[in-house]
């Protein structure tokens, strides 16, 4: 369960003060597959950021699997999210001078779950589950943007998370590998009854999703 409560989030920009965030609550059941819309700037990948625990709320609480995230260090939180989110990031996020296999195996190394042999092999299962099986000794920098989007999707999957954050997967990708990778999410994420909540600015895919949340009617920050 994600539950969300009484958030706001401030940024703080030279001294100038930006509220990107006023949320009342959003309640997200375990397996659940929802949608995040909502107009450009709206507070989409804060929310994420604040689920995943890569920044702090500075006021409410952020529980994910009724542990309330804020009341976590740094560290503790950084292993929380090794453990139990996938985080797929806008901009993908991967070492580009680092092969597609050194970028999945990464993830597993901070959560201390496996040995190495054991990493390596489900590395390369996962690599290839995406379809780049062929490719996992590549340098990411060599690769295509759908092909990357995979990788990203296979270091994401790879700790087995509870919750998979999905930030415009598709969003650089042409209709149709756009549309096959989300099949690919939705199919990983069932598989694992994982949460799933994906960032979307395409409505030809809201049907898929079990719940759309609208970020923007819910965001009480006036722009
Ligand atoms: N580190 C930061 N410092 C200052 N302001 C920030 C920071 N991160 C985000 N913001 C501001 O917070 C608001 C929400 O940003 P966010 O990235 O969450 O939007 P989004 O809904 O994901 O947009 P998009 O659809 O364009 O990705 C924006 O006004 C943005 O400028
Ligand atoms: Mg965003």
């Amino acid at each position: 369960m994600i539950n969300l409560k009484n958030l706001r989030m401030k940024y703080y920009d030279n001294g100038t003060e930006i509220e990107a965030l006023k949320l009342k609550k959003i309640s997200i059941e375990d397996g659940k597959h929802v949608a995040f819309i909502g107009s450009s700037g709206c507070g989409k990948t804060t929310l994420f950021n604040l689920i995943s625990g890569m920044i702090t709320p500075t006021e409410g609480t952020v529980e994910v699997n009724d542990v309330d995230l804020t009341t976590l260090t740094e560290v503790e939180r950084d292993l929380f999210r090794a453990n139990h989110i996938g985080y797929i990031f806008q901009d993908f996020n991967l070492f580009p001078d680092f092969t597609a296999l050194q970028n999945v195996l990464l993830p597993m190394s901070f959560s201390k779950r496996y040995s190495k042999k054991e990493m390596n092999e489900l590395a390369k299962d996962i690599l290839k589950k995406v379809g780049m099986g062929e490719k996992i000794n590549q340098k990411v920098k060599t690769l295509s943007g759908g092909e990357k989007q995979r990788v990203a999707i296979a270091r994401s999957i790879v700790n087995k998370p509870d919750v998979i954050l999905a930030d415009e997967p598709t969003g650089n990708l042409d209709y149709k590998n756009g549309a096959k990778i989300m099949e690919l999410i939705k199919e990983i994420a069932k598989e694992e009854k994982a949460t799933l909540i994906v960032i979307t600015h395409n409505n030809s895919q809201l049907d898929m999703f079990d719940e759309v949340i609208n970020i923007e009617e819910l965001n009480e920050v006036i722009k």
